[in-house]
């Protein structure tokens, strides 16, 4: 079975070559009556051809609103927002967003639902049932083409939202916390199936995610934001071998990298909750690491 209508970032050569993504000193300014909320400030990221990139920061950093200006919903304040080189003007069919709530279109089955990605493109009825079916084979799916989203579970509603996503043959892959709903188990099942089809089709992911563990298994490099108005923290490659499998979550490499990041993100979590790092509040809390009774101290 072919996979013709994915082909299109990867050049004869074997290496993806489109799906650039590149922000470029982005400002986010939200202007609603007489406030103003400043966002996201001078931020700048990079997602290279075939690159999976994450970005994590604490809640209201400006994840969201960064992933919609690469999406095209949003533009931004000031800075430049690119995809290959062009600027983004809006949204495109070069793009597939995947939200955290599932958006099947629950009067649709399974593969009618990935069908539409295809009919937008284009694609004539016979050549769109096949196309569907390839991608719902890399995404074990094929035994539930003819369900409908009500009688699938969660994961695999949003299994079918990801390919549904990759139907319109995006160069890019835009992830807004995809598995924030889901149990842990099925949340470490999803990610081991995102990151085997990511290897097989070699398209370009910018992945959002509050989840530490998340973000390091699936990454090649994470971006970690500040509190708002969100700023580059770190970024931190990883160079966690290729393919990914959940042992290497308990390696030496994956839990320093794991400390790294959470340190990163508590100092900005404690921030965005209105907390100043100096005025004792984290001795407060290591003197609790250190196993005294919370009672005792009180
Ligand atoms: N359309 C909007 N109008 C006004 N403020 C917004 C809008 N969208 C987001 N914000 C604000 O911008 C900040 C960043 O939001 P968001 O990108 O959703 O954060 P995150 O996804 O990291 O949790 C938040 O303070 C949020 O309230
Ligand atoms: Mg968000």
């Amino acid at each position: 079975m072919s996979v013709a209508p994915l082909a299109g970032p990867v050049a004869a050569g074997g290496e993806p070559t489109r799906g650039h993504v590149a922000l470029r000193d982005v400002h986010l300014r939200f202007e609603s009556g007489r406030q103003s909320i400043d966002a996201v400030q001078g931020f700048d990221l990079e997602v290279r051809p075939g690159e999976f990139v994450s970005l994590i920061g604490p809640s209201g950093c400006g994840k969201s609103t960064l992933l919609n200006v690469v999406a095209g919903f949003i533009a931004p304040t000031a800075g430049a927002a690119l995809v290959d080189g062009e600027p983004i003007r809006g949204p495109g069919a070069d793009r597939g967003m995947v939200f955290q709530q599932y958006s099947l279109f629950p009067w649709k089955t399974v593969r009618q639902n990935v069908e539409f990605g295809f009919k937008m493109k284009g694609v004539g009825r016979a050549r769109r049932e096949e196309a569907a079916r390839t991608l719902l084979g890399i995404a074990g799916l094929l035994a539930f083409e003819n369900h409908y989203p009500d009688q699938l579970s969660g994961g695999m509603r949003q299994r079918v939202g990801i390919v549904r996503a990759l139907a319109t043959s995006p160069r890019v892959l835009l992830l807004d916390e995809p598995f924030g709903a889901l149990d842990a188990q099925t949340r470490a099942v999803m990610q081991q199936i995102l990151t085997n089809m990511w290897q097989k089709l070699r398209i370009s992911v910018l992945f959002v995610t509050h989840d530490i563990e998340e973000a390091i298994f699936l990454s090649d490099r994470i971006y970690v934001m500040t509190a708002r108005p969100g700023r580059l923290k770190m970024m931190l490659p990883v160079p966690l071998p290729r393919p990914r499998d959940p042992a290497m979550t308990s390696s030496p490499q994956f839990m320093a990298l794991r400390r790294t990041v959470s340190d990163l993100i508590r100092e900005e979590s404690l921030k965005a909750m209105g907390m100043e790092l100096g005025d004792g509040l984290l001795d407060g809390l290591s003197i609790d690491a250190r196993g005294k009774d919370l009672a005792a101290m009180l």
